[in-house]
């Protein structure tokens, strides 16, 4: 049968409980299948870096690179901790992973399962996907201070996007909506203000959205995006944009949609040179850790979208369906404190309902 060499990265806080659940579903999720997971587990994030002063050493990525897939929980120390001022886990573990495995896209879907209490009065149906660049715009880096700590200081702070950038996820972006219902597609950036790269942004859908007639394309600046992600989300169904712009909309798009715990994501290099990376939108929530009051879902979802990418589409939609089931038995909001149930029980409920489908 077929062997997937899985780099499982669990990290810090919150991250090790709901990868032990992410896990498990895996495993039940797999049973069946022709494949079987050899698991490597890296410790990387914040713990790491107060045990041995490394953040993601030269061995490490090399390592990580020999991986068919990776799984992360969540990275990330207490914000403001003093010992890790200089390590910058975000930037040198997060964000060095999704450029040096060329993550172009960071895939991120919403969906408001049946059950699920959203702040929105009326969200409607929310059923839509961000396709959010992953290895430009203003992450890069390019920036620098001069004059720092005097009241003449400049921070610059420079968003590159390249033609043969934004082309690659754009094309994803336009393939993602060519398979999907509606079929319909918005670019989201801000080419009144931002007019270099939002001309750049617009000529690359313009011309691409000629080879997909079967697309319908509109625009919206980013500002007006926020406000019908609230007021209609349903008029959403693939979400083209930046990879600030996309992060931002992302947390609010998990809000509207049952909330953080719920929220999964890829990151994704579709020419399958590196391994993709997929991991909850969420961080690794100091405030609970430990405590076994994470919902795991998040991951959850996130095995979900790993097993799509393996081709492994039965398992994917049999754990989507488990989770949507558990979601819609939930009785009280599906995030956070509120839910009466463990980590590990939200992890057992699910991974039950799977045996069960399968026996
Ligand atoms: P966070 O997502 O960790 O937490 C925000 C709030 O959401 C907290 O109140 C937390 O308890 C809650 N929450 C998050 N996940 C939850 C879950 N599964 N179930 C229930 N409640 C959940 O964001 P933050 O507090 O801004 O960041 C904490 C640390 O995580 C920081 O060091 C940050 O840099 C890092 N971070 C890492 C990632 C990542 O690894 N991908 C993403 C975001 C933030
Ligand atoms: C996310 C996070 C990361 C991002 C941070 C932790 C670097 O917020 O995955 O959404 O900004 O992409
Ligand atoms: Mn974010």
């Amino acid at each position: 049968s077929r062997s997937v060499k899985l780099a499982v990265i669990a990290g810090d806080g919150i991250g090790p409980e709901v990868v032990t659940e992410a896990l498990k579903v895996l495993e039940a999720a797999t049973q069946t299948e022709p494949v079987t997971f050899d698991l490597t587990h890296f410790s990387l994030g914040a713990t790491r870096f107060l045990e041995t002063g490394d953040v993601l050493t030269d061995d490490d990525l090399a390592a990580i690179i020999e991986h068919d897939a990776i799984l992360l929980g969540a990275v990330g120390g207490v914000p403001g901790d003093p010992r890790l001022k200089n390590a910058n886990i975000e930037r040198g573990l997060l964000l060095k992973l999704r450029f040096s495995l060329d993550h172009y896209v960071n895939l991120r879907p919403s969906v408001l399962y049946p059950g699920v209490p959203s702040p929105l009065a009326e969200p409607g149906e929310v059923d839509f996907v961000v396709v959010r660049e992953g290895t430009e715009g203003p992450y890069v880096g390019n920036g620098g201070a001069i004059r720092q700590g005097s009241p003449h200081e400049v921070a610059n702070e420079v968003s590159v996007n390249t033609a043969y950038g934004v082309e690659r996820v754009v094309r994803y972006a336009f393939d993602v909506a060519q398979n999907r219902a509606r079929k319909r597609l918005t670019l989201v950036h801000k080419t009144n203000v931002l007019v270099f790269s939002g001309s750049l942004w617009q000529r690359i859908v313009t011309e691409v959205a000629a080879e997909y007639p079967d697309v319908a394309v509109d625009y919206l600046h980013v500002d007006a995006a926020t406000i019908f992600l609230v007021t209609n989300p349903s008029r959403f169904d693939v979400i083209v944009t930046d990879n600030l712009f996309g992060d931002i909309l992302t947390d609010l798009a998990a809000a509207i949609s049952g909330g953080i715990g719920l929220a999964a994501s890829g990151n994704i290099n579709p020419d399958r040179r590196f391994p993709s990376m997929f991991e909850p939108v969420h961080g690794s929530a100091p405030d609970i850790a430990g405590r076994q009051l994470a919902d795991p879902t998040a991951a959850i979802l996130s095995v979900a979208l790993l097993l799509d990418h393996l081709g492994l589409s039965d398992a994917s939609a049999r754990v989507s369906a488990a989770v949507t089931a558990d979601i819609s038995a939930r009785t009280t909001s599906g995030t956070g404190a509120a839910e009466p149930r463990s980590t590990s029980a939200v992890g057992d409920a699910i991974v039950t309902r799977l045996t069960d489908s399968l026996s």
